[in-house]
């Protein structure tokens, strides 16, 4: 399963790249807005230096809802780097867009994916990525990791090349269980990668051990 890191801030991005498995960023409009990014060509800039930190996939979410203002500011985004792709809501002028960028060859991340229904109208346009955001799902008092199961299924079935992309990951169960169903990647804040690396009988062995080395120095 990739991993994706969920946020627009810089230091963030780099942290988790250092790591060594980062495969990929996803931004939306609420996570440019909280590090502060305020303008058009700040935020193209912001994803040019996205771009320059990460090796992988990084999405960039448009702002217009209609099919010809998609189509013109998913066309800029994407040739800021061939490592964008274009993230469209999922509306039915979104789903037509997702199907010309297909075309043209601009790899697409249908977002605020809540259904299989959406999932599958998503991936019959040829979209690269759906995001089924499970957390906010959850938060519904529905179950979000029953519609990453679901949409494996489907995809399966139909061999459909569109690649599940998990978000809105909350913690790190979340993060498990998604790579346990088989979910193409999660994308996830940094808290939640660093997460996993976390146990406490790691820390009370480690202290073992090197409280025991210095019996050998
Ligand atoms: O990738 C979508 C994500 O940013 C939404 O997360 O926690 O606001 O539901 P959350």
């Amino acid at each position: 399963m990739k991993f994706f890191i969920d946020t627009a801030d810089l230091d963030e991005i780099r942290e988790a790249n250092d790591l060594g498995i980062l495969d990929g960023v996803t931004t939306n409009p609420s996570l440019m807005a909280k590090v502060g990014i305020k303008g058009e060509n700040a935020i193209l800039e912001h994803y040019k230096a996205i771009c320059d930190i990460v090796d992988g996939d990084v999405s960039a979410e448009v702002i217009a809802t209609d099919y010809e203002g998609i189509l013109k500011e998913g066309r800029e985004l994407a040739a800021l780097n061939e490592n964008i792709v274009v993230k469209v809501p999922m509306i039915a002028d979104g789903v037509k867009a997702i199907k010309t960028f297909s075309m043209e060859g601009i790899k697409t991340n249908c977002t605020l994916i809540f259904n299989a229904g959406q999932a599958i109208m998503a991936a019959k346009a040829g979209a690269t990525y759906v995001s089924p955001f499970i957390g906010r799902i959850d938060d519904s008092s529905w179950d979000g990791i029953d519609l990453i199961d679901q949409l494996v299924t489907i995809f399966e079935n139909y061999g459909y090349d569109t690649q599940i992309l998990a978000a809105s990951i909350r913690h790190t169960m979340h993060l498990v269980q998604c790579a346990e169903i088989g979910a193409d990647v999660a994308t996830c804040p940094l808290s939640v990668i660093k997460g996993l690396l976390k146990h406490p009988l790691t820390d009370i062995g480690l202290a073992k051990f090197l409280e025991d080395a210095k019996k050998t120095r």
